[in-house]
């Protein structure tokens, strides 16, 4: 996490040193969120530009250079209009230093700067579309990619406000995050919006607001008649401040009686509550501006009626061209950007350095999900088969009941539910029915809901009393690939959060973190198998069915093979739990029938063994998934694919690349179109 600070003051006198002072104290009570590097920005004496300090380390540092940089002089004059803004880093992208450090530029003259809380995930693709265009990048951040963003949007369509560049940059980015944004070329103005991060507006004047209405334009807010001292969130957290009304009443807020006005952006109250007690909480896909010292309130416009939307959209086609690199299909692309995806879902979450994990989403629902009477895990398809795949290391770790349920049985069969369930619904594009009739199924019971989406704003994820965003970027293939291993160490990352005090499950946490440190290379590793998968496929592709058997942490692998097998390449395909195979699949099994076996060296070895023996005594020829350098498993078949060693509980996640491999190599020898399979959408949006 990290924390965003702004303060604009309009027609009330204040010299740079008191916004300095207002700037670092707010940095102060927001320091909790992230301490590794700070920094400012406000306008120079002439007002003609843009003067920064940033520093690593802690608030202190920084005031202690500001002291230093800022020499009295002509930073004592009052100004009576102005805007600073400020920011406390905990490093997601880039090691911590002063030029990853907040607040970031859009070129050499300062002409706009922003501070940012959250990760832009498809910041790559972006920066890839600005570097065609003659920027040059002097930080490791996803946020300089933003501030260059709105530059490059200010010299091709020069008539745009300062909130409408802002908007059309949101726009074209992916994630979560919360922003605020100065520039030289907007004096006095300020634009701040959030996506999924905390982001607040604290006013204030000298007499009692004018109105209690703040405005919504462009599109019907939600109708909050909340009054001051309402709880705003069901489970039993209530808000400190007041919160202002909102409603569409009128168009834009400014006090009537006295134009001197103060504004306060915050990620958190606390940083505001010293000045204001009147504050706006801003919603997802909220952009607020300040100009002329009128705060308005705007919905982000996606409707393609937005006059400016045409160009735009070029704008997003071409990033989307981008995004799909040299790749043929969106899915390929999506298989191999597992190094990178399974990263930006540990990104500013776990610190391999001190062993810790922070998951801000849920972090104050986890006492009460201790208490909880058992852990549901619903979901469809893919979304289903992570919470299969990691439901026994859930088990261990927290050590309270774990069920895993699809969507729609769950549904049908009216499952009971208690107020001290904890529900988890997991959906990469948080609009499928199943899983979001589901949600509201157990709402209406009083669970807690936890939503795991890959769509920030997305229908679970707003209506989820909590969440953990996987951050997996875009997923564009039909197939789900990057989802489902940013699912699988979502859930994994949440198991060792709940974990963290138990002193008997240490020694196997850090066993697992040190193996997720590994896993990015490991996946690397596995996807240079390519070329032998796509040998594989070869041999399979014109059959009518493949057998994929494994058990354990590996039978959800065999489920999610089978699933992928089936929807790119209609061809037949099952996932068998190994221990069954004598209770009725064996039968299937002869010298024609293609079976695929997962056997690794894990607690269930032995008994993969005995299945794999089964299958070969009955003139099976599987394809093995084993070990590196495990012969005596190899010795069962002639092809076989090998992984690295990593920790029994994370086999999954480099198990199932081979089996994305193989069904994108057996679709592209059948002529399916992989990136839409047929019958198929992306999101189930019907039951
Ligand atoms: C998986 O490849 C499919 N696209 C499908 O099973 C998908 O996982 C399922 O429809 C759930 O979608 P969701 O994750 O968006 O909820």
């Amino acid at each position: 996490m990290c924390g965003i600070f702004a303060y604009l003051n309009y027609l009330t006198p204040k010299s740079r040193l008191e916004v300095l002072d207002l700037l670092v104290t707010g940095l102060k009570r927001l320091e909790y969120r992230g301490y590794d590097s700070t920094g400012v920005a406000i306008d120079s004496p002439d007002n003609k530009n843009i003067v920064m300090v940033k520093r690593t380390g802690k608030v202190k540092v920084l005031e202690e250079a500001i002291q230093e940089h800022f020499s009295a002089g002509d930073y004592s004059e009052p100004v009576m209009t102005h805007i600073g803004i400020a920011h406390t880093r905990w490093a997601t992208h880039g090691v911590p230093c002063e030029r990853n450090s907040h607040p970031h530029r859009s070129d050499d003259g300062n002409g706009f700067v922003v501070v940012h809380n959250g990760i832009i995930t498809n910041y790559n693709d972006v920066k890839t579309f600005l570097a065609k265009r003659g920027y040059e990048f002097e930080s490791d951040t996803d946020t300089e990619v933003f501030a260059k963003l709105v530059h490059h949007l200010w010299k091709t369509h020069p008539t745009y406000s300062f909130r409408e560049l802002v908007e059309q940059a949101i726009l074209q980015v992916e994630g979560a995050f919360a922003i605020a944004v100065k520039s030289k070329h907007f004096p006095g103005e300020c634009v701040a919006s959030r996506r999924s991060s905390p982001l607040l507006v604290g006013i204030k004047t000298k007499t009692r607001l004018a109105t209690d209405h703040i405005p919504i334009l462009y599109g019907k807010a939600d109708d909050k008649k909340l009054g001051p001292d309402q709880e705003i969130r069901p489970h039993g957290q209530s808000r400190e401040l007041p919160v202002l009304p909102r409603s569409e009443s009128t168009s834009e807020f400014m006090p009537l009686e006295e134009k001197e006005v103060e504004y306060f952006f915050a990620s958190d109250a606390s940083a505001v509550i010293e000045h204001t007690n009147r504050v706006i909480y801003l919603e997802d896909d909220d952009v607020a501006a300040v100009r002329d010292g009128t705060l308005s309130i705007h919905r982000l416009k996606k409707s393609l009626d937005d006059p400016h939307a045409r160009e735009i959209t070029t704008l997003k086609m071409e990033i989307q061209q981008i995004m799909k690199g040299n790749y043929d299909y969106f899915m390929q692309k999506e298989i191999f950007e597992q190094p990178d995806s399974v990263v930006n879902t540990m990104r500013g979450r776990v610190r391999f350095d001190g062993n810790a994990i922070v998951l801000g989403g849920i972090k104050e629902y986890i006492p009460e999900i201790k208490r909880c009477r058992r852990l549901m895990l619903i979901g469809c398809g893919t979304s289903y088969h992570s919470a299969v795949a990691t439901r026994q290391l859930l088990e261990e770790l927290t050590e309270l009941p774990v069920m895993v349920e699809l969507a729609s049985d769950f549904l049908d069969r009216n499952t009971p539910i208690f107020r001290d369930d904890v529900c988890f619904f997991i959906s990469q594009s948080g609009e499928t029915a199943d899983t979001l009739m589901a949600l509201r199924y157990c709402k209406q019971r009083g669970a807690l809901i936890v939503g795991i989406t890959n769509t920030v704003g997305s229908s679970i994820c707003r209506e989820s009393h909590c969440g953990v965003h996987i951050n997996a970027g875009p997923e564009i293939g039909v197939a789900s690939t990057k989802a489902y291993t940013s699912q699988f160490i979502s859930l994994v990352m949440f198991a060792l959060v709940m974990s963290e005090d138990r002193l008997s499950l240490q020694q196997r946490r850090l066993e697992i973190l040190q193996a997720l440190s590994k896993l990015a290379d490991q996946i690397r590793a596995v996807l240079k198998l390519d070329s032998k998968v796509q040998e594989l496929a070869k041999d399979l592709y014109q059959h009518k069915s493949l057998l994929i058997m494994g058990r354990g942490y590996n039978f959800a692998t065999c489920l999610e093979g089978a699933l992928k097998v089936k929807e790119l390449t209609y061809m037949h395909s099952e996932g068998i739990m190994a221990g069954e195979l004598k209770h009725g699949p064996l039968a299937l099994v002869d010298d024609s029938m293609p079976v695929l076996m997962i056997v690794l060296r894990d607690p269930v070895y032995v008994k993969c063994m005995n299945a794999l023996q089964q299958v070969t005594s009955r003139k099976g020829c599987p394809i093995i998934i084993c070990e590196e350098g495990d012969e005596e498993t190899q010795a069962f078949s002639s092809r076989h694919l090998e992984i690295p060693r990593t920790v029994d509980c994370l086999q999954g996640i480099l198990t199932v690349i081979p089996m994305q491999l193989l069904s994108y190599h057996i679709a592209v020898l059948r002529g399916c179109d992989v990136d839409c399979p047929r019958n198929l959408a992306k999101s189930v949006t019907v039951e």
